[in-house]
């Protein structure tokens, strides 16, 4: 068991994880579509299983976090894979890291916070652009909250 850097040898275990856990590759970002395959990131993994994974791109002096999961909650998989994105984009000399969650997800919303990361920008209704993109995104989000609303978190480096 251990943490490993997406490469070309593992992308399709990554992609199928995407697939299973975010119903396709694609993901609307701020009224954009990212291309999931196309992510750097980290994942750990247990015979060929995958556990956890972040994705993540950088642009100009930016990493933004693209996605998270962790199939283990509670054992500090989501932390170890958060620092190693902060390390890298320290090794990198980024100016920042950025991340986008929804409104509904309390659990996210509280692990960003409490590892510094700072409320930086609300996109209020971005949801409703995103469902013209990915009709599938449901009306109620996690905690039965309805879902509808971006917010950026921020954390400088
Ligand atoms: C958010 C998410 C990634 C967190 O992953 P995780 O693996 O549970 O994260 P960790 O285990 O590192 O931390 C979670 C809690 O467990 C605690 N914890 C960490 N290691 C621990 C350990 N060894 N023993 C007991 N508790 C531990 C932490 O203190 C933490 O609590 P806190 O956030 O109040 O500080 C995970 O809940 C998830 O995949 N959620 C669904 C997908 C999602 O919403 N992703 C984010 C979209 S933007």
């Amino acid at each position: 068991m251990g943490y490993e850097r997406i490469d070309s040898r593992n992308r399709q275990l990554v992609n199928s994880f995407l697939k299973e856990h975010w119903y396709t590759t694609t993901m609307v970002i701020r009224g954009e579509e990212i291309d999931m395959t196309q992510t750097e990131g980290f994942y750990l993994a247990e015979k060929e299983k995958v556990l956890g994974l972040i994705t993540y791109m950088v642009y100009e002096d930016i990493l933004e976090i693209t996605s998270l999961n962790s199939l283990r909650e509670n054992q500090g998989v989501g932390s170890k894979l958060m620092e190693l994105v902060v390390q890298e984009a320290k090794e990198r000399r980024l100016r920042k890291i950025v991340l986008i969650t929804t409104n509904d997800n309390i659990n996210a919303i509280r692990f960003y916070q409490k590892r510094g990361f700072d409320m930086a920008r609300l996109f209020r209704n971005a949801l409703e652009a995103s469902r013209r993109l990915k009709p599938e995104i449901p009306l109620l989000g996690e905690n039965d909250i309805p879902l509808r609303h971006e917010i950026e978190f921020e954390l400088l480096l």
